[in-house]
């Protein structure tokens, strides 16, 4: 049933990730019915754009079906569309009046500000369209990723931001917690009996989780520079996974009490700090490879810097969560641009047999797929058939959710969105939760800028610098899947 009318207004609303992601989900939501009929979608940019001007360059650039699929449908999604021009941190207030002539008389709606826009522009946003009267009881505001570039940034968000807003109105998203397989995670973890007795040090040997992306960073240098692996994936999607792979079951599954065992973990997390930064963190950039340049030949609106030449376009990381549950189970974390191939996972590698009868087994892996393919894999010993001596062999006993389910999976913002509309933020990040995963990687961070050393090269089209895998073998360890 459509939710109740509510006013969603886009601050780079024409930017990449509205056009690519946030467009494409909210015309799907409508598409199953999700949307009420008045529901509007007000898209604020610099671009001086009419609502007719907006319409022609979503329906050129953003149409997620092919022409002549839902031709109808895709008109009534173009109709919800508006765009305003604000100009926020200018001295030019028109926009601002613009857009209150356009919420008037809307106030009883649920009003949500979404900032797809660079993090300084946060505090400013909030404060500019408070000081418009557009900030009602019923609104909130979704804040996207990077927060900040360190704990001190990302405070002082927090901080103005929190000025404008209540935190239940804040809502700070990581698209992957919206993503199937993630929240899949949870149900497997909570919503069964078998896993959870052996999901800890006394049966697991570590727990391995990889993003790997085949893109790499053409055009987005300007912002690539001042991130950097570890901020752009790290801080946030990365320890997202990995504290829904360690926390403890929560008492319900309700607002606060997931996020409060969520930010448990992230405080158990041992720091890395000064000389074990070399020890446990590996970082890398792409060089040229497979026929495509390298991160400082990228195409990109200036040449590269110093600062180009220091960020790391990979990193890998073995990191430890100090509790009772996770004594001595390494997390190891990959990341990198310009891999192989596009794979996101994580495995959960148990430990071996106690006592071996037969020769040649090898640990149990589940294997949780986010992407291609979601799906979860678990790998156990076998006989292969056979009436000599016995051999074995690791065959998956697996569920892949397209063929289980047989329907669209869909895509992570269209969950959240959702869920913003709602006022649902399970699957938001809390001020909390947010700084203290800062307080984990700013001192790694730290003694990376400051070190003479350059990230460890790899040809693109390769599985990283050769430093990721000595992480692992130190310990007789490899990556599941080490060349990807
Ligand atoms: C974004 C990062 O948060 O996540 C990008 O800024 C990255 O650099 C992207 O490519 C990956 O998301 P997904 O859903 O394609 O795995």
């Amino acid at each position: 049933t459509p939710r109740h009318a509510a006013d969603l207004i886009v601050f780079g609303g024409t930017g990449d990730l509205s056009m690519r992601k946030l467009i494409p989900a909210l015309y799907h939501c409508d598409r199953d019915g999700r949307l009420a009929d008045e529901t509007r979608i007000i898209a604020l940019s610099r671009g001086g754009l009419t609502d007719a001007d907006f319409r022609g360059k979503v329906d050129a650039e953003a149409r997620p079906v092919p022409q002549g699929e839902d031709d109808e449908g895709w008109q009534r999604f173009l109709r919800r569309l508006h765009h305003v021009s604000v100009d926020v941190g200018g001295s030019d207030r028109s926009g601002w009046g613009a857009l209150s002539r356009l919420l008037a008389g809307y106030e009883d709606r649920d009003r949500v500000f979404y900032l797809a826009s660079p993090p300084m522009t946060f505090g400013p946003f909030c404060r500019e369209a408070h000081e418009a009267g557009l900030v009602t009881p019923r609104s909130r505001v979704v804040l996207e990723k990077p927060l900040g570039r360190d704990l001190a940034s990302a405070q002082a968000i927090n901080d103005e931001v929190g000025a404008i807003f209540d935190e239940r109105q804040i809502f700070r998203i990581d698209h992957y917690l919206g993503k199937e397989t993630v929240q899949n995670l949870l149900v497997l973890r909570f919503a069964n009996a078998f896993l959870e007795p052996v999901w800890n040090s006394l049966w697991i040997d570590h727990v391995q989780i990889t993003v790997a992306e085949t893109v790499g960073t053409p055009g987005r240098r300007g912002y690539y520079d001042h991130a950097g692996a570890l901020r752009d994936m790290v801080q946030n999607h990365l320890l997202q996974l990995l504290c829904l792979v360690a926390m403890e079951p929560p008492s319900r599954n309700d607002r606060e009490s997931i996020r409060d065992e969520k930010v448990k973990v992230l405080q158990s997390l041992r720091p890395i700090v000064g000389s074990e930064v070399d020890r446990f963190a590996v970082r890398g950039q792409y060089t040229a490879g497979d026929g495509v340049p390298g991160y400082l030949d990228e195409p990109a609106s200036t040449p590269p810097t110093e600062i180009s030449h220091r960020v790391e376009t990979y990193a890998a990381i073995r990191a430890e969560v100090k509790n009772w549950r996770w004594a001595g189970v390494p997390f190891y974390l990959r990341t990198g641009k310009r891999m192989p191939t596009r794979r996101s996972e994580i495995v959960v590698q148990f430990k071996d047999v106690p006592h071996a009868i037969f020769p040649g087994a090898t640990p149990n892996r589940l294997v949780l797929r986010l992407q291609p393919s979601e799906g979860i894999h678990l790998l156990l010993m076998a006989k292969e058939p056979g009436a000599g001596d016995v051999t074995l062999r690791p065959v998956p006993l697996s569920l892949s959710f397209a063929e289980t389910f047989q329907s669209r999976v869909p895509d992570a913002y269209e969950r959240l969105l959702m869920d913003v509309m709602a006022g649902n933020p399970t699957l938001f990040m809390r001020r909390d939760e947010v700084e203290a995963a800062w307080r984990w990687i700013d001192p790694i961070i730290e003694t990376w800028e400051g070190s003479g050393a350059l990230p460890e090269p790899y040809p693109a089209g390769t599985a990283g610098p050769a430093g990721a895998r000595e992480l692992l073998a130190r310990s007789g360890r490899t990556w599941h899947e080490e060349d990807l």
